[in-house]
Protein backbone atom coordinates (compact mmCIF):
# COMPACT_ATOMS: atom_id res chain seq x y z
CA UNK A 1 0.00 0.00 0.00
CA UNK A 2 2.52 2.17 0.24
CA UNK A 3 4.21 2.76 -2.82
CA UNK A 4 7.00 4.61 -3.54
CA UNK A 5 8.87 5.52 -1.14
CA UNK A 6 9.04 9.44 -0.86
CA UNK A 7 12.25 11.08 0.02
CA UNK A 8 11.14 13.50 2.77
CA UNK A 9 8.99 11.66 4.57
CA UNK A 10 10.93 9.32 6.67
CA UNK A 11 12.35 12.53 8.10
CA UNK A 12 9.10 13.82 8.86
CA UNK A 13 8.44 10.61 11.06
CA UNK A 14 11.75 10.15 12.61
CA UNK A 15 11.84 13.66 14.19
CA UNK A 16 8.28 13.61 15.06
CA UNK A 17 8.10 12.84 18.96
CA UNK A 18 5.14 9.77 19.75
CA UNK A 19 3.24 13.04 21.02
CA UNK A 20 3.31 15.16 18.26
CA UNK A 21 2.45 12.13 15.53
CA UNK A 22 -0.85 12.39 17.62
CA UNK A 23 -1.39 15.53 15.92
CA UNK A 24 -0.93 13.72 12.40
CA UNK A 25 -3.31 12.31 10.32
CA UNK A 26 -2.31 8.84 10.55
CA UNK A 27 -4.19 7.84 7.54
CA UNK A 28 -3.37 10.74 5.51
CA UNK A 29 0.13 10.34 6.94
CA UNK A 30 -0.10 6.53 4.99
CA UNK A 31 -0.91 7.65 1.76
CA UNK A 32 0.99 9.92 1.49
CA UNK A 33 2.86 8.92 -1.07
CA UNK A 34 -0.39 8.96 -3.20
CA UNK A 35 -0.33 12.64 -3.24
CA UNK A 36 3.14 13.10 -4.20
CA UNK A 37 4.11 10.52 -6.62
CA UNK A 38 2.36 9.35 -9.49
CA UNK A 39 2.49 6.27 -8.93
CA UNK A 40 1.20 2.43 -10.08
CA UNK A 41 -0.96 0.86 -7.59
CA UNK A 42 0.47 -1.67 -6.03
CA UNK A 43 -0.37 -4.95 -6.04
CA UNK A 44 -2.49 -5.26 -2.87
CA UNK A 45 -4.77 -2.42 -4.24
CA UNK A 46 -5.85 -4.58 -7.16
CA UNK A 47 -9.80 -5.93 -7.06
CA UNK A 48 -10.36 -8.94 -7.19
CA UNK A 49 -13.22 -8.36 -9.87
CA UNK A 50 -10.27 -7.01 -12.22
CA UNK A 51 -8.55 -10.00 -11.25
CA UNK A 52 -11.15 -12.17 -12.35
CA UNK A 53 -11.68 -10.73 -15.39
CA UNK A 54 -8.15 -10.69 -16.05
CA UNK A 55 -6.09 -12.66 -13.98
CA UNK A 56 -3.29 -11.98 -16.11
CA UNK A 57 -3.03 -8.58 -15.15
CA UNK A 58 -1.05 -9.76 -12.36
CA UNK A 59 1.53 -11.16 -14.49
CA UNK A 60 3.28 -8.02 -14.38
CA UNK A 61 3.05 -7.50 -10.72
CA UNK A 62 6.79 -7.30 -11.03
CA UNK A 63 6.78 -3.84 -12.50
CA UNK A 64 4.10 -2.42 -10.00
CA UNK A 65 5.50 -4.00 -6.67
CA UNK A 66 7.38 -1.36 -5.08
CA UNK A 67 8.96 -2.13 -1.75
CA UNK A 68 7.90 -1.09 1.72
CA UNK A 69 9.65 1.83 3.82
CA UNK A 70 12.71 1.10 5.97
CA UNK A 71 12.56 1.62 9.25
CA UNK A 72 12.88 4.86 10.50
CA UNK A 73 13.32 3.47 14.10
CA UNK A 74 16.83 3.64 15.18
CA UNK A 75 18.11 0.72 17.31
CA UNK A 76 19.25 1.19 20.55
CA UNK A 77 23.19 1.72 19.36
CA UNK A 78 22.11 4.22 17.23
CA UNK A 79 19.18 5.91 19.07
CA UNK A 80 21.69 8.90 20.17
CA UNK A 81 21.12 10.70 16.41
CA UNK A 82 17.65 10.90 16.97
CA UNK A 83 15.40 13.74 18.31
CA UNK A 84 12.56 10.41 19.80
CA UNK A 85 14.23 9.29 22.95
CA UNK A 86 13.12 5.49 22.98
CA UNK A 87 11.70 4.06 26.24
CA UNK A 88 14.48 2.54 28.38
CA UNK A 89 12.74 -0.56 28.03
CA UNK A 90 13.27 -0.78 23.97
CA UNK A 91 16.85 -1.22 24.75
CA UNK A 92 16.43 -3.92 26.94
CA UNK A 93 14.14 -5.67 24.35
CA UNK A 94 16.19 -5.30 22.11
CA UNK A 95 18.76 -7.53 24.04
CA UNK A 96 16.41 -10.12 25.61
CA UNK A 97 15.49 -10.75 21.60
CA UNK A 98 19.04 -11.01 20.67
CA UNK A 99 19.49 -13.84 23.46
CA UNK A 100 17.06 -15.94 22.16
CA UNK A 101 18.39 -16.03 18.23
CA UNK A 102 18.84 -19.96 17.31
CA UNK A 103 21.40 -20.59 15.04
CA UNK A 104 21.61 -23.37 12.73
CA UNK A 105 25.09 -24.00 10.98
CA UNK A 106 25.90 -20.74 12.17
CA UNK A 107 23.16 -19.24 10.25
CA UNK A 108 20.79 -16.88 12.64
CA UNK A 109 17.06 -18.81 11.13
CA UNK A 110 14.37 -17.85 14.09
CA UNK A 111 14.36 -17.40 17.82
CA UNK A 112 13.49 -19.24 20.85
CA UNK A 113 10.03 -19.16 22.05
CA UNK A 114 11.36 -18.80 25.69
CA UNK A 115 14.76 -18.09 27.30
CA UNK A 116 13.74 -18.85 30.80
CA UNK A 117 16.38 -20.58 33.01
CA UNK A 118 14.52 -20.58 36.12
CA UNK A 119 11.65 -22.55 34.48
CA UNK A 120 12.01 -26.25 35.54
CA UNK A 121 9.31 -27.56 32.82
CA UNK A 122 11.36 -27.05 29.42
CA UNK A 123 8.69 -29.02 27.71
CA UNK A 124 8.65 -27.21 23.91
CA UNK A 125 9.65 -23.55 25.22
CA UNK A 126 13.08 -24.22 23.56
CA UNK A 127 12.04 -24.79 20.14
CA UNK A 128 11.61 -21.92 17.27
CA UNK A 129 7.68 -21.57 16.82
CA UNK A 130 6.61 -20.52 13.32
CA UNK A 131 3.44 -18.36 15.06
CA UNK A 132 5.99 -16.81 17.29
CA UNK A 133 8.72 -16.33 15.59
CA UNK A 134 6.04 -13.76 13.21
CA UNK A 135 6.62 -10.78 15.48
CA UNK A 136 10.19 -11.59 15.85
CA UNK A 137 10.90 -11.19 12.47
CA UNK A 138 8.63 -8.28 12.16
CA UNK A 139 10.78 -6.34 14.72
CA UNK A 140 14.06 -7.80 12.62
CA UNK A 141 12.41 -6.29 9.00
CA UNK A 142 11.49 -2.96 10.78
CA UNK A 143 15.36 -2.78 11.64
CA UNK A 144 16.40 -4.14 8.62
CA UNK A 145 18.23 -6.80 9.19
CA UNK A 146 16.55 -9.51 6.71
CA UNK A 147 18.51 -12.18 6.78
CA UNK A 148 17.07 -14.35 9.62
CA UNK A 149 13.69 -13.78 8.07
CA UNK A 150 14.88 -15.16 5.18
CA UNK A 151 17.04 -17.80 6.49
CA UNK A 152 13.59 -19.00 8.55
CA UNK A 153 11.12 -18.42 5.68
CA UNK A 154 13.67 -21.15 3.90
CA UNK A 155 14.76 -23.76 6.51
CA UNK A 156 11.01 -24.12 7.09
CA UNK A 157 10.04 -24.46 3.37
CA UNK A 158 12.62 -27.11 3.79
CA UNK A 159 11.18 -28.78 6.77
CA UNK A 160 7.64 -28.90 4.88
CA UNK A 161 9.09 -31.13 2.05
CA UNK A 162 9.71 -33.44 4.77
CA UNK A 163 7.75 -36.92 5.31
CA UNK A 164 5.22 -36.32 8.13
CA UNK A 165 3.65 -39.16 10.10
CA UNK A 166 1.39 -39.62 13.26
CA UNK A 167 1.57 -42.90 13.97
CA UNK A 168 0.75 -44.73 10.65
CA UNK A 169 -1.09 -41.63 9.71
CA UNK A 170 0.76 -39.94 6.66
CA UNK A 171 0.09 -35.99 7.16
CA UNK A 172 -1.02 -33.36 4.01
CA UNK A 173 1.96 -32.73 1.87
CA UNK A 174 1.70 -28.94 2.79
CA UNK A 175 1.68 -28.99 6.39
CA UNK A 176 3.74 -26.37 8.06
CA UNK A 177 5.33 -27.37 11.49
CA UNK A 178 4.02 -26.06 14.60
CA UNK A 179 8.02 -25.67 15.50
CA UNK A 180 11.43 -26.51 15.00
CA UNK A 181 14.50 -27.05 17.10
CA UNK A 182 18.28 -27.14 16.11
CA UNK A 183 20.25 -29.99 18.00
CA UNK A 184 23.99 -28.75 18.17
CA UNK A 185 26.55 -32.19 18.49
CA UNK A 186 29.14 -30.39 20.03
CA UNK A 187 31.47 -33.02 19.18
CA UNK A 188 30.99 -33.89 15.58
CA UNK A 189 30.56 -30.10 14.89
CA UNK A 190 27.45 -31.01 13.37
CA UNK A 191 24.08 -29.51 13.71
CA UNK A 192 20.35 -31.71 12.97
CA UNK A 193 17.13 -30.50 12.53
CA UNK A 194 14.07 -31.29 14.55
CA UNK A 195 10.31 -30.27 14.00
CA UNK A 196 7.04 -30.65 15.27
CA UNK A 197 3.85 -31.02 13.06
CA UNK A 198 1.39 -32.12 15.58
CA UNK A 199 3.10 -35.22 16.04
CA UNK A 200 4.39 -34.72 19.74
CA UNK A 201 2.49 -31.74 20.52
CA UNK A 202 0.64 -31.76 23.70
CA UNK A 203 -2.91 -33.30 22.40
CA UNK A 204 -1.25 -34.00 19.17
CA UNK A 205 -3.08 -30.19 17.60
CA UNK A 206 -2.96 -29.56 14.02
CA UNK A 207 -1.11 -26.48 13.44
CA UNK A 208 -2.94 -24.79 10.79
CA UNK A 209 -2.27 -21.75 11.50
CA UNK A 210 1.58 -22.18 10.67
CA UNK A 211 1.46 -22.44 7.12
CA UNK A 212 -0.97 -18.93 6.53
CA UNK A 213 1.72 -17.18 8.97
CA UNK A 214 4.46 -18.04 7.04
CA UNK A 215 2.45 -16.79 3.67
CA UNK A 216 1.75 -13.83 5.95
CA UNK A 217 5.71 -13.43 6.53
CA UNK A 218 6.51 -14.69 3.02
CA UNK A 219 4.59 -10.90 1.99
CA UNK A 220 5.92 -8.86 4.61
CA UNK A 221 9.75 -10.00 3.85
CA UNK A 222 9.32 -9.50 0.09
CA UNK A 223 7.04 -5.85 0.86
CA UNK A 224 9.93 -4.84 3.00
CA UNK A 225 12.97 -5.63 1.28
CA UNK A 226 11.40 -4.89 -2.19
CA UNK A 227 13.08 -8.68 -3.04
CA UNK A 228 10.83 -10.17 -5.04
CA UNK A 229 13.39 -13.07 -6.22
CA UNK A 230 12.80 -15.20 -2.45
CA UNK A 231 9.37 -15.36 -3.26
CA UNK A 232 9.56 -16.22 -7.19
CA UNK A 233 11.62 -19.13 -6.52
CA UNK A 234 10.42 -22.45 -7.67
CA UNK A 235 10.98 -23.79 -4.00
CA UNK A 236 8.60 -21.21 -2.50
CA UNK A 237 5.95 -21.14 -5.05
CA UNK A 238 6.19 -24.86 -4.21
CA UNK A 239 5.64 -24.33 -0.48
CA UNK A 240 2.75 -21.85 -1.36
CA UNK A 241 0.56 -23.81 -3.37
CA UNK A 242 1.23 -26.95 -1.12
CA UNK A 243 -0.41 -24.49 1.38
CA UNK A 244 -3.24 -23.59 -0.55
CA UNK A 245 -3.60 -26.72 -2.26
CA UNK A 246 -4.45 -27.83 1.65
CA UNK A 247 -7.10 -25.13 2.54
CA UNK A 248 -8.93 -25.35 -0.97
CA UNK A 249 -9.25 -28.87 -1.34
CA UNK A 250 -12.90 -30.01 -1.98
CA UNK A 251 -15.09 -32.01 0.02
CA UNK A 252 -17.90 -32.08 2.08
CA UNK A 253 -18.08 -28.02 3.17
CA UNK A 254 -21.66 -26.45 2.80
CA UNK A 255 -19.49 -22.99 4.32
CA UNK A 256 -16.17 -21.54 2.96
CA UNK A 257 -14.70 -21.52 5.68
CA UNK A 258 -12.25 -23.42 7.20
CA UNK A 259 -12.89 -26.63 9.32
CA UNK A 260 -10.88 -27.36 12.10
CA UNK A 261 -9.70 -29.73 15.64
CA UNK A 262 -9.79 -27.50 18.48
CA UNK A 263 -6.32 -26.26 19.26
CA UNK A 264 -5.39 -25.57 16.08
CA UNK A 265 -4.01 -22.29 16.16
CA UNK A 266 -2.12 -19.59 18.96
CA UNK A 267 -4.79 -21.49 21.63
CA UNK A 268 -3.11 -24.91 21.11
CA UNK A 269 -5.29 -26.88 23.73
CA UNK A 270 -8.75 -27.83 23.98
CA UNK A 271 -10.80 -24.64 24.57
CA UNK A 272 -13.94 -25.14 22.14
CA UNK A 273 -12.53 -23.79 18.99
CA UNK A 274 -13.15 -26.26 17.06
CA UNK A 275 -15.17 -25.38 13.94
CA UNK A 276 -14.91 -22.53 12.31
CA UNK A 277 -12.58 -20.42 14.52
CA UNK A 278 -12.47 -17.04 13.67
CA UNK A 279 -8.77 -16.47 14.34
CA UNK A 280 -8.05 -19.28 11.53
CA UNK A 281 -10.62 -17.79 9.40
CA UNK A 282 -9.21 -14.57 9.65
CA UNK A 283 -5.62 -15.53 8.71
CA UNK A 284 -6.93 -18.16 6.17
CA UNK A 285 -7.95 -14.86 4.34
CA UNK A 286 -4.92 -12.91 4.75
CA UNK A 287 -3.01 -15.48 3.86
CA UNK A 288 -5.06 -16.24 0.95
CA UNK A 289 -5.09 -12.39 0.05
CA UNK A 290 -1.08 -12.26 0.62
CA UNK A 291 -0.93 -14.82 -1.86
CA UNK A 292 -2.54 -14.01 -4.88
CA UNK A 293 0.12 -11.20 -6.15
CA UNK A 294 2.85 -13.54 -5.35
CA UNK A 295 1.96 -16.29 -7.32
CA UNK A 296 3.55 -16.80 -10.83
CA UNK A 297 1.00 -16.98 -13.70
CA UNK A 298 2.23 -20.36 -15.34
CA UNK A 299 -0.83 -22.83 -15.88
CA UNK A 300 -1.08 -23.97 -12.65
CA UNK A 301 -0.67 -21.02 -10.87
CA UNK A 302 -3.46 -19.42 -12.75
CA UNK A 303 -5.50 -22.27 -11.53
CA UNK A 304 -4.56 -21.15 -7.87
CA UNK A 305 -5.38 -17.51 -8.75
CA UNK A 306 -9.11 -18.32 -9.63
CA UNK A 307 -9.48 -20.14 -6.54
CA UNK A 308 -8.43 -18.15 -4.49
CA UNK A 309 -10.59 -15.43 -6.12
CA UNK A 310 -13.53 -17.06 -5.79
CA UNK A 311 -13.23 -18.39 -2.32
CA UNK A 312 -12.27 -15.28 -1.44
CA UNK A 313 -15.59 -13.50 -2.13
CA UNK A 314 -17.50 -16.37 -0.65
CA UNK A 315 -15.31 -16.27 2.38
CA UNK A 316 -15.83 -12.75 2.97
CA UNK A 317 -19.53 -12.58 2.16
CA UNK A 318 -20.07 -15.25 5.05
CA UNK A 319 -17.72 -13.94 7.63
CA UNK A 320 -19.04 -10.65 7.20
CA UNK A 321 -22.57 -11.86 7.16
CA UNK A 322 -22.88 -14.56 9.96
CA UNK A 323 -19.54 -14.02 12.34
CA UNK A 324 -20.63 -10.08 12.50
CA UNK A 325 -22.08 -8.73 15.90
CA UNK A 326 -23.58 -5.76 17.10
CA UNK A 327 -26.33 -4.36 18.64
CA UNK A 328 -28.86 -4.66 16.04
CA UNK A 329 -27.69 -8.65 14.97
CA UNK A 330 -28.01 -9.75 18.24
CA UNK A 331 -31.30 -8.02 18.88
CA UNK A 332 -32.39 -9.71 15.28
CA UNK A 333 -31.06 -13.38 16.56
CA UNK A 334 -32.95 -13.06 20.13
CA UNK A 335 -35.80 -12.74 18.07
CA UNK A 336 -35.30 -15.53 15.49
CA UNK A 337 -37.84 -17.61 14.43
CA UNK A 338 -36.46 -21.21 14.43
CA UNK A 339 -37.12 -24.71 12.19
CA UNK A 340 -37.28 -22.59 8.88
CA UNK A 341 -36.53 -24.89 6.22
CA UNK A 342 -35.66 -23.92 2.70
CA UNK A 343 -33.80 -20.93 1.03
CA UNK A 344 -36.15 -18.30 2.58
CA UNK A 345 -34.80 -19.36 6.42
CA UNK A 346 -33.79 -15.73 7.80
CA UNK A 347 -31.91 -17.79 10.69
CA UNK A 348 -30.12 -20.15 8.20
CA UNK A 349 -27.72 -22.04 10.97
CA UNK A 350 -31.28 -23.14 13.30
CA UNK A 351 -29.31 -20.93 16.20
CA UNK A 352 -31.60 -20.84 19.59
CA UNK A 353 -31.97 -17.79 20.93
CA UNK A 354 -31.69 -19.30 24.52
CA UNK A 355 -28.75 -20.54 23.59
CA UNK A 356 -27.47 -16.94 23.70
CA UNK A 357 -25.37 -16.49 26.84
CA UNK A 358 -26.26 -13.78 29.39
CA UNK A 359 -22.87 -12.25 29.73
CA UNK A 360 -23.13 -11.12 25.71
CA UNK A 361 -26.61 -8.81 26.35
CA UNK A 362 -24.32 -6.74 28.80
CA UNK A 363 -20.97 -6.52 27.14
CA UNK A 364 -22.37 -4.84 23.67
CA UNK A 365 -22.05 -1.62 23.85
CA UNK A 366 -24.51 0.36 21.63
CA UNK A 367 -21.71 1.22 19.34
CA UNK A 368 -19.77 -1.09 18.16
CA UNK A 369 -18.92 -4.50 17.01
CA UNK A 370 -16.91 -8.06 16.68
CA UNK A 371 -16.77 -11.31 15.01
CA UNK A 372 -17.84 -13.93 16.84
CA UNK A 373 -15.50 -16.90 17.93
CA UNK A 374 -17.21 -19.55 15.57
CA UNK A 375 -20.71 -20.06 13.50
CA UNK A 376 -21.59 -23.64 12.56
CA UNK A 377 -24.96 -25.37 12.71
CA UNK A 378 -27.23 -24.36 15.74
CA UNK A 379 -23.96 -22.68 17.54
CA UNK A 380 -22.62 -19.01 17.73
CA UNK A 381 -19.53 -19.28 19.69
CA UNK A 382 -20.22 -15.28 21.07
CA UNK A 383 -17.05 -15.18 22.44
CA UNK A 384 -14.72 -12.57 21.80
CA UNK A 385 -10.86 -13.18 20.46
CA UNK A 386 -8.46 -10.99 19.76
CA UNK A 387 -6.42 -12.14 17.41
CA UNK A 388 -9.20 -13.13 14.75
CA UNK A 389 -10.89 -9.45 15.35
CA UNK A 390 -7.42 -7.75 14.64
CA UNK A 391 -6.46 -9.79 11.97
CA UNK A 392 -9.77 -9.07 10.65
CA UNK A 393 -8.82 -5.62 10.59
CA UNK A 394 -5.50 -6.13 9.12
CA UNK A 395 -6.43 -8.23 5.97
CA UNK A 396 -9.57 -6.20 5.53
CA UNK A 397 -12.17 -9.10 6.12
CA UNK A 398 -13.60 -5.85 7.84
CA UNK A 399 -15.34 -3.48 5.94
CA UNK A 400 -13.86 -0.42 7.35
CA UNK A 401 -17.16 -0.06 8.79
CA UNK A 402 -16.79 -3.24 10.90
CA UNK A 403 -12.65 -2.53 11.67
CA UNK A 404 -14.31 0.79 13.31
CA UNK A 405 -17.07 -0.88 15.01
CA UNK A 406 -14.30 -3.51 16.41
CA UNK A 407 -12.28 -0.46 17.79
CA UNK A 408 -15.04 1.02 19.10
CA UNK A 409 -16.33 -2.00 21.08
CA UNK A 410 -12.11 -2.31 22.42
CA UNK A 411 -12.71 1.56 23.53
CA UNK A 412 -16.29 0.78 25.18
CA UNK A 413 -15.23 -2.29 26.93
CA UNK A 414 -11.31 -1.24 27.76
CA UNK A 415 -11.39 -2.40 31.08
CA UNK A 416 -13.00 -5.99 30.05
CA UNK A 417 -10.86 -6.58 26.98
CA UNK A 418 -7.88 -4.55 28.19
CA UNK A 419 -7.73 -4.13 31.56
CA UNK A 420 -4.42 -3.90 33.24
CA UNK A 421 -2.64 -5.61 30.88
CA UNK A 422 -3.05 -5.74 26.73
CA UNK A 423 -4.91 -7.91 25.59
CA UNK A 424 -7.51 -10.57 26.39
CA UNK A 425 -6.61 -13.36 24.66
CA UNK A 426 -10.61 -14.17 24.33
CA UNK A 427 -13.44 -13.15 26.53
CA UNK A 428 -15.28 -13.95 28.66
CA UNK A 429 -13.56 -17.11 30.32
CA UNK A 430 -15.39 -20.36 31.01
CA UNK A 431 -16.40 -21.28 34.16
CA UNK A 432 -17.32 -24.36 36.12
CA UNK A 433 -19.41 -26.83 34.53
CA UNK A 434 -19.19 -25.35 31.19
CA UNK A 435 -14.79 -25.36 31.65
CA UNK A 436 -15.08 -28.85 32.87
CA UNK A 437 -17.23 -29.85 29.60
CA UNK A 438 -15.51 -27.75 27.29
CA UNK A 439 -11.93 -27.42 28.22
CA UNK A 440 -11.57 -31.36 29.76
CA UNK A 441 -11.01 -30.22 33.23
CA UNK A 442 -7.87 -28.51 31.78
CA UNK A 443 -5.91 -27.22 35.13
CA UNK A 444 -3.85 -24.87 32.67
CA UNK A 445 -7.19 -23.08 31.32
CA UNK A 446 -8.91 -22.62 34.37
CA UNK A 447 -11.17 -19.28 34.70
CA UNK A 448 -9.09 -15.77 33.56
CA UNK A 449 -6.20 -17.88 32.80
CA UNK A 450 -3.68 -18.85 30.07
CA UNK A 451 -6.29 -18.89 26.80
CA UNK A 452 -9.08 -19.05 28.81
CA UNK A 453 -9.69 -15.61 29.36
CA UNK A 454 -5.90 -14.86 30.27
CA UNK A 455 -4.10 -11.69 28.86
CA UNK A 456 -0.96 -11.76 26.52
CA UNK A 457 0.92 -9.04 25.73
CA UNK A 458 2.12 -10.54 22.43
CA UNK A 459 -0.95 -9.35 21.33
CA UNK A 460 -0.06 -5.85 21.66
CA UNK A 461 1.38 -5.72 18.22
CA UNK A 462 -1.67 -6.60 16.48
CA UNK A 463 -3.56 -4.16 18.72
CA UNK A 464 -0.95 -1.57 17.67
CA UNK A 465 -1.17 -2.46 14.13
CA UNK A 466 -5.40 -2.11 14.45
CA UNK A 467 -5.42 0.96 15.96
CA UNK A 468 -2.59 2.59 13.44
CA UNK A 469 -4.80 1.26 10.39
CA UNK A 470 -8.37 2.54 11.84
CA UNK A 471 -6.60 5.81 12.13
CA UNK A 472 -6.30 5.87 16.70
CA UNK A 473 -2.85 5.45 17.15
CA UNK A 474 -4.13 7.33 20.75
CA UNK A 475 -5.12 3.65 22.01
CA UNK A 476 -2.22 2.02 21.35
CA UNK A 477 -0.45 4.14 22.78
CA UNK A 478 -2.27 3.66 26.08
CA UNK A 479 -2.30 -0.26 25.91
CA UNK A 480 2.01 0.35 25.04
CA UNK A 481 1.76 2.23 28.44
CA UNK A 482 0.30 -0.11 30.14
CA UNK A 483 2.68 -2.81 29.32
CA UNK A 484 5.33 -0.62 30.04
CA UNK A 485 4.67 -0.21 33.29
CA UNK A 486 4.60 -3.89 33.80
CA UNK A 487 6.31 -5.90 31.34
CA UNK A 488 10.22 -5.47 32.34
CA UNK A 489 9.61 -5.33 36.05
CA UNK A 490 7.71 -8.94 35.53
CA UNK A 491 10.52 -10.35 33.35
CA UNK A 492 8.23 -10.33 29.86
CA UNK A 493 5.94 -13.12 31.09
CA UNK A 494 4.22 -15.21 28.21
CA UNK A 495 0.22 -14.18 29.97
CA UNK A 496 -1.27 -12.33 33.11
CA UNK A 497 -4.06 -13.59 34.80
CA UNK A 498 -7.13 -12.51 36.45
CA UNK A 499 -10.11 -10.95 35.02
CA UNK A 500 -7.92 -7.45 34.56
CA UNK A 501 -4.97 -9.16 33.93
CA UNK A 502 -3.59 -8.08 36.93
CA UNK A 503 -1.70 -10.90 38.26
CA UNK A 504 1.45 -12.80 36.61
CA UNK A 505 0.11 -16.12 34.80
CA UNK A 506 0.31 -19.00 36.71
CA UNK A 507 2.33 -21.47 34.83
CA UNK A 508 3.73 -18.12 32.53
CA UNK A 509 7.26 -18.40 31.19
CA UNK A 510 9.57 -15.73 31.72
CA UNK A 511 11.09 -13.96 29.03
CA UNK A 512 8.80 -15.06 26.37
CA UNK A 513 10.23 -14.08 23.28
CA UNK A 514 7.05 -13.01 21.41
CA UNK A 515 5.89 -10.53 24.73
CA UNK A 516 9.96 -8.86 23.90
CA UNK A 517 9.29 -8.72 20.38
CA UNK A 518 5.78 -7.99 20.16
CA UNK A 519 6.64 -5.03 22.25
CA UNK A 520 9.32 -3.83 20.12
CA UNK A 521 7.05 -3.83 16.95
CA UNK A 522 4.03 -1.88 18.51
CA UNK A 523 6.89 0.39 19.33
CA UNK A 524 8.48 0.54 15.92
CA UNK A 525 4.69 1.14 14.58
CA UNK A 526 3.86 3.87 16.44
CA UNK A 527 7.06 5.80 15.98
CA UNK A 528 6.60 4.81 12.07
CA UNK A 529 3.67 3.90 11.06
CA UNK A 530 4.58 3.51 7.39
CA UNK A 531 5.58 0.42 8.58
CA UNK A 532 2.04 -1.51 8.78
CA UNK A 533 2.29 -2.01 5.33
CA UNK A 534 4.84 -5.15 4.91
CA UNK A 535 1.26 -6.47 7.98
CA UNK A 536 -1.73 -4.86 5.83
CA UNK A 537 -3.78 -5.44 3.31
CA UNK A 538 -6.17 -2.72 1.72
CA UNK A 539 -9.75 -3.36 1.26
CA UNK A 540 -10.49 -4.70 -1.74
CA UNK A 541 -13.35 -2.46 -3.65
CA UNK A 542 -14.98 -5.64 -5.09
CA UNK A 543 -15.68 -6.87 -2.49
CA UNK A 544 -17.32 -3.84 -0.68
CA UNK A 545 -19.81 -4.20 2.02
CA UNK A 546 -22.48 -7.04 1.79
CA UNK A 547 -24.55 -6.12 4.20
CA UNK A 548 -26.20 -2.62 4.91
CA UNK A 549 -27.24 -3.78 8.88
CA UNK A 550 -23.43 -3.71 9.90
CA UNK A 551 -23.54 -0.17 9.63
CA UNK A 552 -25.95 0.05 11.86
CA UNK A 553 -24.22 0.38 15.24
CA UNK A 554 -26.71 2.64 17.60
CA UNK A 555 -29.10 2.01 19.86
C1 LIG B 1 1.85 -22.05 24.04
C2 LIG B 1 0.89 -21.15 23.30
C3 LIG B 1 1.20 -21.12 21.83
C4 LIG B 1 2.65 -20.75 21.61
C5 LIG B 1 3.57 -21.68 22.41
C6 LIG B 1 5.01 -21.25 22.37
O1 LIG B 1 1.65 -23.38 23.66
O2 LIG B 1 -0.43 -21.57 23.49
O3 LIG B 1 0.37 -20.22 21.18
O4 LIG B 1 2.96 -20.80 20.27
O5 LIG B 1 3.18 -21.68 23.77
O6 LIG B 1 5.17 -19.99 22.90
Amino acid sequence: MDGIREPGLRKVESHCSMAEADDFDLSRLLDKPKLNIERQRSFDERSLSELSINVRALDNYESTYSPGFRSGFDTPASSARNSFEPHPMVAEAWEALRRSLVYFRGQPVGTIAAYDHASEEVLNYDQVFVRDFVPSALAFLMNGEHDIVKNFLLKTLHLQGWEKKIDRFKLGEGVMPASFKVLHDPVRKTDTLIADFGESAIGRVAPVDSGFWWIILLRAYTKSTGDLSLAETPDCQKGMRLILALCLSEGFDTFPTLLCADGCSMIDRRMGIYGYPIEIQALFFMALRSALPMLKHDAEGKEFVERIVKRLHALSYHMRSYFWLDFQQLNDIYRYKTEEYSHTAVNKFNVIPDSIPDWVFEFMPCRGGYFIGNVSPARMDFRWFALGNCVAILSSLATPEQSVAIMELIEERWQELVGEMPLKVAYPAIESHEWRIITGCDPKNTRWSYHNGGSWPVLLWLLTAACIKTGRPQIARRAIELAESRLLKDGWPEYYDGKFGRYVGKQARKFQTWSISGYLVAKMMLEDPSHLGMISLEEDKAMKPLMKRSTSWTC
